[in-house]
């Protein structure tokens, strides 16, 4: 559908716009009276959510590249079916492959208490056939008001169970200085530190930040509370559908290696992802669903 398509079908006056945008591809603008946001329909990412008056609270790279096939560095990507390396082929992409497709915009609706919700979806096809041989639905909820709340549905349309199925909202969140600040919420968890070969640990104190952090929190349903110095407020990231939680800074070096990321961006940046991952994976019979959510706010 062409952007003028989406904005007869979906648009809405002044609150839901379709644009073209970087690279040419299609992107929603959303306007309340709460907050602005933009989604792209490439991995149906949201990829900036502001409340008015805040700083932006994701943080984007802006040397990214935008095309269908390669996913979006920031915002929110949508990781499934399986989160990090494919379990047995390192042929296949990292965090699945529904972030670098093109998702369909199924609903757009300005809700009566001002807030707006965004529907997309992305059913498998040929070309998720040849990577992951099932059949599925998956529906993206996005409602942007005082909190954004995203829900990934995921559905098994087969007529086998789908076990090991892994999922992330892998939200980058932007912070005035990722050294300063501390993640709350997460005391006495355990966690795999992916930086030190999965050995498993357990957290003191609040997260702070002085090298790479690249870690899974496991079985936790906690909120994080990012509390942030510099910018003087706290993002508070609750979930549902999801027992664990990863927390992921780069530092420089592996800043410096990745080509899409700018080299000095780590310091403003900090992933607090709702996953399915590790010990946390899940099965699908087949007709069944599962709902994965993130609502952020800033306080
Ligand atoms: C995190 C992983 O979820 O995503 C990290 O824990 C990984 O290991 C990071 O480096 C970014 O992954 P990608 O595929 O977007 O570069």
């Amino acid at each position: 559908m062409t952007v003028d398509d989406l904005n007869q079908r979906f648009g809405i006056f002044e609150q839901v716009v379709f644009q073209a945008g970087q690279g040419g591809l299609s992107k929603i603008n959303i306007n309340n009276q709460f907050a602005t946001a933009e989604i792209y329909l490439l991995g149906g990412h949201v990829t900036a959510y502001q409340p008015h008056g805040q700083a932006p609270v994701l943080w984007m790279s802006d040397i990214c590249q935008f095309q269908v096939g390669t996913p979006i560095r920031g915002g929110i990507p949508v990781i499934w079916p399986w989160f990090g390396p494919h379990p047995h082929d390192d042929d296949k992409p990292q965090h699945g492959f529904v972030r670098s497709m093109l998702w369909q915009v199924d609903n757009t609706e300005a809700l009566a208490d001002g807030q707006t919700c965004i529907a997309l979806s992305l059913n498998d096809d040929v070309s998720t056939q040849a990577i992951w041989p099932h059949t599925f639905s998956l529906t993206l909820q996005i409602t942007v008001g005082e909190t954004l709340q995203v829900s990934l549905i995921s559905t098994n349309r087969g007529d086998e169970t789908l076990d090991g199925l892994g999922a992330a909202l892998h939200t980058y969140f932007t912070v005035g200085d990722v050294a300063q600040i501390a993640i709350e919420g997460l005391t006495g968890r355990d966690y795999l530190s992916k930086v030190e070969s999965y050995v498993r640990k357990t957290q003191q104190g609040a997260i702070t930040f002085g090298s790479e952090v690249d870690r899974i929190y496991l079985d936790t349903t906690d909120v994080c509370l990012i509390r942030d110095p510099v910018l003087q407020r706290t993002m508070r990231v609750s979930k549902e559908g999801s027992q664990s939680t990863v927390v992921w800074n780069p530092w420089i070096d592996k800043a410096q290696a990745m080509a899409d990321f700018p080299d000095d961006g780590y310091s403003g940046m900090v992933c607090v992802e709702t996953t399915r991952a590790a010990n946390d994976l899940y099965s699908l019979a087949p007709g069944q669903s599962h709902t994965l959510t993130q609502i952020v706010s800033v306080e």
